[in-house]
């Protein structure tokens, strides 16, 4: 077996750990990255697609933003439709001139990859059989196989980053208390060769289920119907999720984009939070210790700002030797977390259409759109929580 040292080992490169990386990098910290896939995988893997001003800002922060940058597209509103209207909210003007970015999370993954492996620094892809030990002493320490040899990487602390399947939390769970609602629904996600057929995003509320309209450039659509967790692929030939799609968001007027489907997946919704979010020397970042469903753009942002205390806290530990920012990563992380879980919650459950719903439901659903779309107070609080305001 081989021994390496770093001062940071970090578990996944996915957002949480690449962007980790490159903070604790412009910070003048050691790190290496075990991931468990290939470079391929994780560069091909289409999520989510909305970036707050502070993760983009984090990735200022990072030195990975020139693309960002250049191919991002700034939106400063969103819109509403159910009942037959589309509603606009203007975000930028509800939350004096915040707005939020379009650039997909693969080109975030591919650039933080880019940017390290440009300046040779460890990152380890295809990592077999990673066990975290030890992170209840000063000398915790990873255990991982690469390229058919064993290898320890010694550290002063490790980085669960490796999102909600991966080996951290559960090497901590008898030491945490996890919170959880499933969803009796699901995403079915397509990314299509067609241009956007709206400038800003569009979620629709209808009889047949939800529907989104997003994109992520002037060729490319990303757009999601509310389907059943169990859903089959098989039973969507592509002339059937076009038709969906046209059903649920018509409009008078408007017409929908059409072009060749080039990918299609079914993402389950959950929302998931486990605190407190540190063990020892072993800090949960990311979709590893929460998740929230998908309405509310929020996954990606969260795992950002995680990391960005993470790093801070790591960074003043360093200089000075104090824990305070260490000790209360878990509790700073955590009261954005719920803010963004109940937000999610919220435009999950006002948005889709709930199989074990009634009409009594419907008409709260509508009572509360009509709020939002009417009331200058209510449309304000959203577009806060949508754009992640710091103040929240
Ligand atoms: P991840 O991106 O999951 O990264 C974790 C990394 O760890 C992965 O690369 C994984 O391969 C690696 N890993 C796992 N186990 C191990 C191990 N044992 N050893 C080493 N490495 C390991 N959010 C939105 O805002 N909008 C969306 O539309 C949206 N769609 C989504 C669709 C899907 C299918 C999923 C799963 C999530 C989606 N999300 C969406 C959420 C968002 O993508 C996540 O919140 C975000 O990826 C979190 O980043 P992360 O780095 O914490 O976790
Ligand atoms: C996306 O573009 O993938 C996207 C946008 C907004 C969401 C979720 C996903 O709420």
């Amino acid at each position: 077996m081989t021994t390496l040292r770093t001062q940071v080992a970090i578990v996944g490169a996915g957002p949480a750990g690449l962007t980790l990386a490159a903070l604790l990098h412009q910070a003048g910290i050691e790190s290496v990255v075990l991931e468990d896939r290939s470079r391929a995988y994780v560069e091909a893997r289409i999520r989510a697609g909305v970036l707050e001003q502070g993760t983009v800002e984090a990735l200022e922060r990072a030195g990975v933003a020139d693309r960002l940058h250049r191919e991002g597209i700034e939106h400063g509103g969103i819109h509403l439709q159910f009942a037959g209207t589309r509603h606009h909210i203007p975000m930028r003007e509800l939350t004096g001139g915040r707005c939020i970015v379009v650039y997909g999370q693969t080109e975030v993954v591919k650039d933080l990859i880019a940017a390290r492996l440009a300046a040779a620094l460890p990152l380890y892809f295809e990592a077999a059989d990673v066990s975290v030990h030890d992170f209840e002493t000063d000398a915790p320490y990873v255990l991982f196989e690469h390229e058919g040899a064993a290898h320890r990487l010694d550290c002063d602390v490790i980085a669960g980053c490796d999102g909600f399947h991966g080996v951290c939390r559960p090497a901590v769970a008898r030491a945490l208390s996890t919170f959880e609602r499933e969803y009796p629904y699901a995403w079915l996600g397509i990314l299509a060769e067609a241009a956007p057929s709206s400038e800003e995003l569009v979620y629709a509320h209808h009889e047949h289920g939800f529907a989104l309209l997003s994109l992520r450039s002037p060729t490319l659509s990303r757009l999601y119907l509310q389907c059943r967790p169990d859903e089959d692929l098989g039973e969507w030939p592509d002339e059937r999720i076009w038709e969906e799609l046209r059903t649920r968001t018509a409009l008078d007027g408007w017409s929908l984009n059409e072009g060749p489907i080039l990918e299609q997946g079914v993402t389950p919704m959950r929302s998931f939070v486990a605190e407190p979010m540190q063990y020892g020397r072993l800090h949960l970042a990311g979709d590893a210790a929460h998740i929230v469903p998908p309405t509310g753009a929020k996954g990606l942002n969260l795992a950002v700002h995680d990391v960005c205390v993470l790093a801070d806290a790591l960074a003043d530990w360093y200089r000075t030797g104090s824990r305070a920012g260490l000790d209360a990563y878990s509790e700073t992380c955590l009261r954005r977390i719920w803010r963004a879980e109940h937000f999610s919650y919220f435009m999950t459950t006002m948005l889709h259409r709930s199989p074990e719903g009634d009409a009594f439901d419907e008409r709260l659903q509508l009572s509360q759109l009509r709020y939002v779309t009417t009331s200058r107070a209510a449309a304000t609080s959203l577009a806060e929580n949508y754009v992640g305001l710091e103040t929240i």
